[in-house]
């Protein structure tokens, strides 16, 4: 197979004799584990993509589309060999086109080079999900992935007006459009937004960007515990405001985030609040960013810091970015759930998570994107041997977030860590429906199977 592909495409663009080559591709973010695929196709073009798809579908080879390997949910992971198709050389920003409010992006490109070519011509491209500095924008649409803004900007999905994209057999398909509105035929975009890569390779990607707000001011609020912090989210929210981010961090995402700095809490903060608004009147966002302090107190702050100027907001932002991977410097074999609760559960959810840890013997740490329900459940252990404890865990902690009428997955996607999960949300005639979606896209079964979905009949 090495040797055709090599032929196809040039030695270039193909990887798979040397091992130390392939292993970097085995891998993502998540707990998955190794899973070596047998080629890699570095794409540099939309062509290679068509002429890798062809060869695979004549061949029946599995094909597993992959750009940074950031993913939290192996849903990058070659888990049944074959290619990986790697997107990252990708990386062209097409055309910037501030008059349209558009901008048209290849899917390698860096998610934090796309917020900064739209800050540049004064217009804002809002989605940051936390590795901006190092994830793919194609891997933001095959994840649908979020962030802190999300909450008052939505995820990308919102932003994406239409793709260019290559199905199974090598056909090019243009989905969507290139104007603001426009709603001729099925939602395809969207079908394909989220869609972990099971349904075509993503070639282009159209992009809606929005006015830059000209103020932004961020605060923290330090509390006694995670309960007032999450009454308080509740609060702030039910007064009217919408922040721009509402970050809770719990006392052991705090306890990680103060062991490396920048920032250092104060003493006795057993859950923080990491508050931001925007908009273009510094004085109206200040004025909301003050109010949101005071019901953060009524509800039991001990304390409100507002960042003076930006390096101390950057520094607020860095701490908080950090909290995935302090965890991991702790507990190297963490488990990070990006679960959904109704915004009135969160209380209710963040007691009942550190109870089921406790049942299983583990620790459990939460922090995230509180404004809109968003938690990163965070199962925290050390040794290999934990693992029967931990899956149970997982399982009772998905139970539990569907029992208080939530959702298995908010940004990092379904893929292989939670495959096993989605019927426990959606029942047998939806996946029946997206399996025969997934067939009609892909009859053959080779883009990224083993994904999303239960084992395959
Ligand atoms: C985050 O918000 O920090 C990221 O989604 C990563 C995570 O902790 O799971
Ligand atoms: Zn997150």
């Amino acid at each position: 197979m090495l040797a055709d592909l090599t032929a196809l495409l040039g030695a270039r663009k193909v990887r798979g004799a040397d091992p130390d080559d392939l292993a970097p591709f085995a891998r993502d973010e998540s707990h998955c584990g190794a899973f070596p695929p047998a080629a890699v196709v570095l794409a540099e073009s939309r062509a290679d993509v068509e002429a890798t798809l062809r060869f695979a579908s004549e061949r029946r080879i599995p094909v597993t589309p992959c750009g940074a390997r950031t993913g939290k949910a192996g849903g990058s992971l070659p888990i049944r060999g074959g290619i990986a198709l790697s997107l990252e050389r990708m990386d062209r920003i097409i055309a910037v086109e501030p008059g349209d409010g558009m901008m048209v992006v290849e899917p390698g490109v860096i998610t934090g080079r796309v917020m900064e070519e739209a800050e540049r011509v004064g217009l804002f491209y809002p989605p940051d999900p936390n590795s901006w500095e190092s994830c793919t924008i194609g891997g933001n649409v095959a994840a649908n992935a979020g962030g802190p803004r999300a909450l008052k900007y939505g995820v990308t999905g919102d932003y994406v007006l239409g793709l260019e994209a290559v199905l199974a057999d090598g056909e090019v398909i243009r989905t969507g459009r290139r104007t603001l509105k426009g709603v001729a035929g099925y939602d395809l975009t969207a079908l394909l937004v989220g869609s972990e890569g099971t349904l075509a390779v993503v070639t282009e990607i159209t992009l809606r960007l929005v006015p830059l707000p000209k103020a932004v001011r961020a605060a923290l609020c330090i509390f006694p515990d995670a309960t007032a912090a999450a009454r308080a989210v509740a609060q702030v929210l039910a007064a009217g405001i919408l922040p721009r981010t509402l970050e809770l961090l719990d006392d052991q995402a705090i306890a990680a985030a103060d062991s490396r700095g920048p920032f250092r809490f104060p003493l006795g903060a057993g859950a923080a609040i990491l508050a931001e608004t925007d908009g273009d009147d510094p004085e109206s966002v200040m004025a909301a960013l003050v109010r949101l302090g005071e019901i953060a107190v009524e509800a039991g702050a001990l304390d409100v810091l507002v960042a003076q100027g930006e390096s101390q907001r950057r520094e607020l932002w860095a701490t908080r970015r950090q909290v995935s991977l302090a965890l991991k410097a702790l507990y190297p074999r963490k488990v990070s759930e990006d679960i959904v609760v109704p915004r009135s559960k969160i209380p209710q959810a963040i007691e009942r998570f550190k109870a089921i840890g406790r049942e299983h013997g583990l620790q459990v740490a939460t922090y995230g994107h509180a404004g809109d329900g968003n938690l990163h459940t965070n199962v925290l252990f050390r040794e290999e041997e934990e693992r029967p404890a931990v899956d149970a865990c997982l399982e009772a902690l998905m139970r539990e977030t569907l029992a208080l009428g939530g959702t298995i997955t908010g940004e990092h996607g379904v893929g292989l860590a939670k495959r096993a999960f989605l019927p426990w949300e959606q029942g047998p005639v939806l996946i029946d429906l997206q399996r025969r979606l997934k067939a009609t896209f892909d009859p053959l079964g080779i883009l990224n199977p083993g994904k999303i979905f239960p084992e395959d009949r």
